[in-house]
Parts: C-alpha cells; sequence; structure tokens
C-alpha cells in the first residue's frame, strides 16, 4: 500500500498507477520487437514474423463472400441503408432481440446441438476481454480470488484483476501428463489457498487451452464442476475456442456437463466471444452467457460500458441466422486450421521439434526444451531471445503464460498466408541447422552477443517501436501494450 502522502499528490489513480496492465512481460516485449521490424514478403522479407498473435485469418474469404452475396444485412449499402435508422438510433443494453437469438443459435450450434441456449440469458461485451471482466465484477470483491490451471491466456491478469483487484491462483499443469487438468491439482491448491486464509470464490477454466491447443475432457470437467459444486464455487469457463477444434477429440461444453452432472447452476458461468471461432475480434463480440438469474441482471446492467455497436449486431444477426453458410464456414474453417497445424506441426518434426499433440485452437506447445542452456527460466528467456532477434520469429515464452516448465514456446499459425509459414519454416531449419553445423554445441547461439536484456523488465531500445517509424503491415495500430491481448 503506497503512503497517504503519495496517494494525495498523485495526479492518476492507484489503478491507473499499478502496472496491473501487465506490460512488462516478455509476451509483449515480443509485439514491440515485431512491431518495430514487420516481415512483410517483398518490402521488408528480413523483418519479424508474428507467430505471437492469435488470430484467425484462414477463412476471410468466406465472409468476404457472404458479405457481397448480402448487401441487405448492411447499412451501408444500396440495398440495406433502409435500416440506417433503426442501427443509428440509441440502443438499450439487452442488446437486438434478432442479434441475441441469432448468437445462442451459434453457440448451440458450435456444440453440435448438445445444448440450446437461451436468447434471454445472453449479455453482450467488448470481446471476451470485457466480458471477462464483467463477470468477474458480478462474482467477486477486490482480494477475492480465482483458481487458474497454468499455463494460461496471459492477459487474464491483466483482464481480471486489474479493475477488480481480484487475484488469480495458478496451479500448475506440466510435461509429466501432456499437461491435462487434475483434479488432485486443483485439490490441493484450493487447500493451500485456504489455509492462507484467502477467499477463493471459483475456478477459470479455457477450454480449448490457450495456450495448449487441446481441450479438456468430458470426464475432467465432469470431476471439476463436481468439485465446485460440492465446495460453492463458481465455474467460470471461457468457451472463445470451442469452434477452432480441427481433430478428435471433439469439443464438449461445460453447458453440456452441466446436463449430466449434479451441480448448481447459479455457480456456472460462459465466456464467449467472435473473436477466434470466426476470426472477428476487430468486431468486440463478447457474450457472458450465466445461468444464474441475478449475475445475467447485474452483467447486462454493466453492459452498457462495452456494448457491441447495432451496426455489427445487425450485419451478425443476419450472418449467424444464415444456417447454410455458417454451417459450410465452420466446417470449412476447421478444415483450414486443421490442414495448417499439420503443416507447421510436420515442418517442426523434421528439424527435431516436437509440440504437444494439440487438436484445437490458433497455435501450438512447441517443445524447445532440449535447446535449453539450462532447465531454468533464465535459460528460456536467453533462447527467446535469440529468437526473436537472429531467427526473428515472434513466438510467445511458456513464462508468460505461467508456464511452471522452461523450454516452451506458443506459436500462433493461423494469422497468416501460406508464404510465411513457409519463410518461418525456413528460418527455423537454418537456426537448427546452424546449431547442428557447431557439432556437439547444438546451443551454439549461446555464445553470440545477446545484446538484448529484458531483465528486470527493461526492454532493449532496439526492440521497441518508435510510433513513427510503425509499417503500414504491422497489425498493431498504436501501441502493443493496447492491441495485445491474444
Ligand atoms: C482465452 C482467451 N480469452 C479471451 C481472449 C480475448 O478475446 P477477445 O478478443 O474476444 O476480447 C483471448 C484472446 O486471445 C483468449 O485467448
Amino acid at each position: 500500500m503506497e503512503p497517504a502522502s503519495v496517494r494525495k499528490h498523485s495526479l492518476l489513480s492507484m489503478i491507473a498507477r499499478n502496472g496491473g496492465h501487465g506490460e512488462h512481460s516478455p509476451y509483449f516485449d515480443g509485439w514491440k520487437a515485431y512491431d518495430r521490424n514487420p516481415f512483410h514478403p517483398t518490402q521488408n522479407p528480413d523483418g519479424v514474423i508474428q507467430m505471437g498473435l492469435a488470430e484467425n485469418q484462414l477463412s476471410f474469404d468466406l465472409i468476404e463472400e457472404w458479405i457481397k452475396n448480402n448487401p441487405t444485412a448492411s447499412i451501408c449499402t444500396p440495398d440495406g441503408v433502409g435500416k440506417f435508422k433503426d442501427v443509428a438510433i440509441f440502443q438499450d443494453y439487452h442488446g437486438l432481440p434478432e442479434f441475441r437469438q441469432a448468437i445462442a443459435k451459434f453457440m448451440g450450434r458450435v456444440r453440435r446441438g448438445k445444448v440450446t441456449f437461451d436468447p434471454d440469458r445472453i449479455v453482450m461485451s467488448g470481446g471476451a476481454t470485457g466480458a471477462s471482466e464483467t463477470l468477474i465484477f458480478c462474482l467477486a470483491d477486490p482480494g477475492d480470488a480465482f483458481l487458474v490451471p497454468s499455463p494460461y491466456y496471459p492477459a487474464f491478469d491483466r483482464d481480471l484483476r486489474w479493475r477488480t483487484g481480484v487475484r488469480l491462483i495458478p496451479f500448475a499443469c506440466d510435461s509429466t501428463n501432456n499437461f491435462q487438468v487434475t483434479l488432485a491439482q486443483m485439490e490441493s491448491a484450493y487447500a493451500k489457498a485456504i489455509e492462507a486464509n484467502i477467499n477463493v470464490k471459483g475456478v477459470i477454466l479455457t477450454n480449448p487451452s490457450n495456450p495448449l491447443g487441446i481441450n479438456l475432457s468430458k470426464e475432467t470437467l465432469t470431476s471439476l464442476l463436481s468439485f465446485t459444486f460440492e465446495k460453492n464455487l463458481h465455474m467460470v469457463c471461457d468457451e472463445i475456442y470451442s469452434a477452432t477444434v480441427f481433430k478428435s477429440p471433439a469439443f464438449t461444453s461445460i453447458a453440456e456437463v452441466m446436463q449430466e452432472t449434479e451441480c448448481n447452476p447459479d455457480l456456472v458461468h460462459i465466456i464467449y466471444s467472435l473473436s477466434k471461432d470466426m476470426g472477428l475480434p476487430g468486431f468486440r463480440v463478447g457474450i457472458i452467457y450465466s445461468y444464474n438469474d441475478q449475475v445475467v441482471n447485474c452483467a447486462r446492467k454493466m453492459s452498457s460500458f462495452g456494448l457491441v455497436s447495432s451496426q455489427s449486431q445487425h450485419l451478425l444477426a443476419s450472418m449467424l441466422s444464415d444456417e447454410v453458410f455458417i454451417e459450410k464456414f465452420l466446417e470449412e474453417n476447421s478444415r483450414r486450421l486443421g490442414k495448417r497445424h499439420s503443416r507447421v506441426v510436420e515442418g517442426l518434426k523434421q528439424e527435431g521439434i516436437n509440440c504437444l499433440e494439440g487438436n484445437a485452437g490458433l497455435f501450438l506447445w512447441m517443445d524447445l526444451r532440449h535447446l535449453l542452456k539450462e532447465p531454468t527460466p533464465d535459460a528460456e528467456m536467453e533462447l527467446w531471445r535469440v529468437i526473436i532477434k537472429d531467427v526473428k520469429l515472434n513466438v510467445s515464452p511458456g513464462s508468460s503464460f505461467h508456464c511452471p516448465e522452461p523450454g516452451f514456446f506458443r506459436v500462433c499459425f493461423a494469422n497468416m498466408d501460406d508464404h510465411t509459414v513457409e519463410v518461418a519454416l525456413q528460418r527455423i531449419r537454418e537456426f537448427v541447422s546452424r546449431g547442428n553445423k557447431n557439432g556437439d554445441d547444438k546451443k551454439h547461439w549461446r555464445k553470440r552477443d545477446l545484446r538484448l536484456s529484458f531483465t528486470s523488465r527493461k526492454c532493449d531500445e532496439s526492440l521497441i517501436s518508435p510510433r513513427q517509424i510503425m509499417s503500414p503491415h504491422s497489425p498493431v495500430p498504436q501501441s502493443p501494450l493496447v492491441r495485445a491481448r491474444t
């Protein structure tokens, strides 16, 4: 706690000053490196390739085609402008009924019709980012805690904690069982927290997982749900990658497990978004789906801080209601993700690099433990600096996901075209063969000039992007700190 005198003379609030945004992380440093020198196939072929961005850009052509074929869905066409006035006027925070209906149906479709969603429980927010913060505001007070299996999505530290004052308690999953979440780990984390007098309000799961690219089995979900029921804890499931599953096992939603497991529905909440499944992060469509009426009411009131614009709702209501299109989109999108995933996994395998066997998501979990000087977080950072600076790939180190075991890196594969993937694989090939030429010393890169130093969380100036030289190809329009959230 700051001394009262500091607080009194400070121009900004404690929250504004407390660094809770989490920008001092290698996850964000990698973005700066990319932003400083972004790859472009012709204009900057030696630039950094962005593999730290969990965006799904593989099926834009399908959406573009749909937009062209459906001019009445947009108010910006001669055919659709007739709806302009309806869309332009002030909306209440319930959102357009047709949008809520369409998204509820879409969520059910993504879960293969095994569950249905009630449009009256759909609460909108600005992306899953806004949705999860709103939900946490509804469920917990400053100082309360949620258990989260790690490795987990780094921006949870910002989204769930910064403004709410809530704590996250990671419980570690590791390579000994392929990073599966177990009930035993959760029980032990819970017991320790209780012993430390921490008020645990719930558990937060991401299913399928970012960064692991795997989904939770029905058995695991059932055991975790039973545990939270027994302890009267909230179960929050972030299911924003539910339609990115490209091979078996199929995705199981907590909504499905609830139907078959003894539980208290008032304690179960789903976070959803169209950012990953439809590849529309710019639309900022986030959903809170709670089975608790009080949470629905409160979240709806709070949603006025981050509504989805009626223009987006109008377009999406129409697109999501087109069942023929949605069917085709989901199938083709998952086929393309699977194909891309296989290509990257194969390419890495040829260089002796293994990945956790994944079946979902927009990324894979790459195992570079054999390239670490020693199994420590510092060695992981050292290797990561080389990958950014010499290999010029922005992959994200496991430590930024609170991974307990050094040597793993998240590699995003769906935010680029085929050519860029091949360039990235070629760079890895050269990197590995440079190591092989050095005979026994496969970790030859250790001897190179590692000028970059992010230790003590100060970035090397050469990696920080001065706004004025930012490439027009950069996906980071302002600061990556503002933008980075994937
Ligand atoms: C697990 C998870 N939750 C939430 C988000 C934020 O999504 P949105 O763009 O909808 O705010 C992301 C983005 O990467 C994510 O991976």
